[in-house]
């Protein structure tokens, strides 16, 4: 089994940006397992009962371009209750995070659930305010008219769903280190989260 780095954190906190750094630096792997959640919320939008279409999910429905509206996050929140729903995403992810190579997986229950036993744990957080206007950014430059205030309110109310999940609710897995981004550009933020993949990596060297 190789190198596992797990991260997870509050939505537009800055997982994803950190994810694909630490995966090119270090040559893992990456899966931002937000997109399988994305997807079947889009297939049940579409009609799809929602274990079918988790069990039906193949990896060219991770590349939907729609994926990443902040529609498609809510409704990948609200599929992201049910149990079955998330037990059937479990073998994908774990196989994914036990390959040879390594592999980064971002999300919300990946140090808790995904891989507990993962080498490194981080938890990636910021404020709230700070949080929305990053996505807020994003969409307008995607075209999106959205209001910051409506992203904000958006953003809320989609992370008191997943911390209030009683199924892998959004936690900081006891040994995760905790990495604030509120004050930090992205270049430093991704300067500490490799420190410690480095200090691990030698560790299991050593
Ligand atoms: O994956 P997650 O939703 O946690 O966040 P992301 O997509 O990595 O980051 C959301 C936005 O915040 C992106 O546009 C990043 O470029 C930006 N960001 C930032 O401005 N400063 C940071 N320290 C981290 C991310
Ligand atoms: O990029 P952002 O942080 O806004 O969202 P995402 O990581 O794409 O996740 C979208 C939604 O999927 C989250 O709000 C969660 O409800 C759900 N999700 C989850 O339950 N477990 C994961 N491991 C990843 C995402």
């Amino acid at each position: 089994m190789g190198f596992t780095v797990a991260i997870d954190g509050p939505a537009a906190a800055g997982k994803g940006t950190i994810s694909r750094k630490i995966a090119d630096q270090f040559g893992l792997a990456h899966l931002d397992t937000g997109l399988l959640y994305r997807a079947v919320g889009r297939m049940v939008a579409e009609g799809a009962e929602p274990l079918a279409a988790a069990q039906a999910l193949t990896p060219e429905d991770l590349n939907h371009p729609d994926l990443r509206s902040a529609r498609a996050g809510e409704g990948a929140s609200r599929v992201a209750v049910i149990p079955e729903v998330r037990a059937a995403l479990l073998a994908f992810q774990r196989s994914f995070a036990a390959r040879d190579g390594g592999a980064v997986l971002d999300g919300r229950d990946i140090g808790s659930v995904i891989c507990p036993d993962a080498d490194v744990k981080l938890f990636v957080t910021a404020s709230d305010a700070v949080r929305a206007h990053r996505r807020w950014l994003e969409l307008s430059a995607k075209g999106d008219p959205i209001a910051e205030s409506e992203v904000l309110a958006q953003l809320r109310a989609r992370d008191a769903r997943d911390a209030a999940r009683d199924a892998a609710p959004m936690i900081s897995a006891d040994d995760a280190v905790l990495l604030d981004t509120t004050e930090l550009t992205i270049d430093a933020a991704v300067e500490l989260a490799a420190d410690l993949v480095s200090q691990r990596m030698r560790k299991g060297l050593g």
